[in-house]
């Protein structure tokens, strides 16, 4: 049991090949096609949750990188918890502190590790002790994406039809490859629409069916691509799958145009880069950084070709990651915000 109901978990976000973009049921987030995904090791998100039974806090409150939260996003993590409440048979107030080792406001989808980590921290908290499939679908009904989140390595979600069957899970270890992720981090004023809007408006674009009805034949070359090893056939397939969803998202209703010129300079140069030999492929979520996999000695290569466009404010480098994982909570909570 956890007698201080209080616990902390640590999660990485994931870079998708075969992308997520659209549901079948919103409320639910059930994905309308699989998904391929790897997570991004050095990239996390640190979750610590208190339950709090002596009556200080009527609500749920949340501290994010330091800075007390409040509004929709803290109205979306009430709603999240209340899952996990039912499920306990409880219905205390929770204090959150998540923080991320990578920089704010740059563009990073961080929703999948926040919502992975928070599954994990806040069932561990209440004394659930639930299976990863069950923790799985559990973060999914927070970010649709988070769900790839909670288990290590290289991840499918299997969309499946309803909540029960809607869940991922690993199809190779972190160290089956030596795959890369450099992300090209876009100076950006532009505010993009979050990707729960984004999701309502996919079936608005013609494409969204021709997307969808493909989505089985590439998930399946992308799979043998990751279990061989083969980056060339991986490299077609998630640049078609990226272009196929920007595709759809450029063509709904409102259209949706996530790349900025830089994006368009990168992915031209990683085609050319690729042209020349050198392993490299991109792909890109809902917002205009660019998501370079390559292999690892070819790094130093790529993030120095990178560093050079013009306008690419950052380049993080990421190995596979392993799973959502507990870790001890800090001892000193007042002094980490408890208090506020
Ligand atoms: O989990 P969400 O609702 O943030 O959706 C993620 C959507 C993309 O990042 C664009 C694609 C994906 O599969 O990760």
């Amino acid at each position: 049991m956890n007698p201080e109901y209080t616990a902390t978990a640590l999660a990485h976000p994931n870079i998708a090949f075969i992308k997520y973009w659209g549901n079948r049921n919103d409320a639910l987030r059930l994905a309308l096609n699989d998904s391929l995904s790897m997570n991004l090791a050095a990239l996390h998100t640190r979750t610590t949750v208190r339950f709090l039974l002596d009556g200080s806090q009527a609500s749920d409150t949340l501290v994010l990188n330091g800075r007390a939260i409040q509004g929709d996003a803290l109205v979306r993590v009430s709603g999240f918890l209340n899952l996990v409440r039912q499920r306990a048979g409880v219905d205390w107030p929770a204090h959150i502190i998540s923080d991320n080792n990578f920089p704010t406001g740059a563009g990073i989808a961080s929703s999948a590790a926040a919502f992975a980590a928070l599954a994990l921290a806040a069932s561990a908290a209440l004394g659930l002790h639930l299976t990863e499939k069950e923790l799985s679908i559990l973060a999914r009904r927070g970010s649709g994406s988070a769900c790839r989140s909670i288990p290590a390595g290289f991840v499918a979600w299997h969309a499946g039809v309803e909540d029960g069957d809607s869940y991922a899970e690993t199809i190779a270890p972190p160290s089956h490859w030596n795959l890369v992720d450099c992300v090209a981090v876009i100076q950006s004023a532009h505010k993009p629409v979050g990707s729960t809007a984004g999701h309502t408006l996919a079936g608005t674009s013609l494409l969204q069916a021709a997307r969808v009805a493909d989505a089985p034949r590439r998930a399946a070359l992308c799979r043998q691509a990751i279990l061989d090893r083969d980056f060339e056939a991986l490299a077609v397939v998630t640049e078609l799958d990226s272009n196929l969803m920007h595709a759809v998202m450029q063509t709904s209703t409102p259209p949706l145009l996530y790349w900025e010129p830089q994006s368009v300079e990168i992915m031209k140069s990683v085609m050319r880069w690729r042209q020349e030999g050198l392993p490299v492929c991109y792909t890109l979520d809902a917002g205009p950084n660019v998501h370079v996999l390559t292999l690892s000695d070819s790094v130093d290569e790529v993030e120095q070709r990178l560093r050079a466009v013009d306008g690419v404010a950052e380049v993080l480098v990421s190995a596979p990651g392993g799973a959502a994982r507990l870790e001890p909570s800090p001892k000193d909570l007042e002094m980490k915000g408890f208090n506020q």
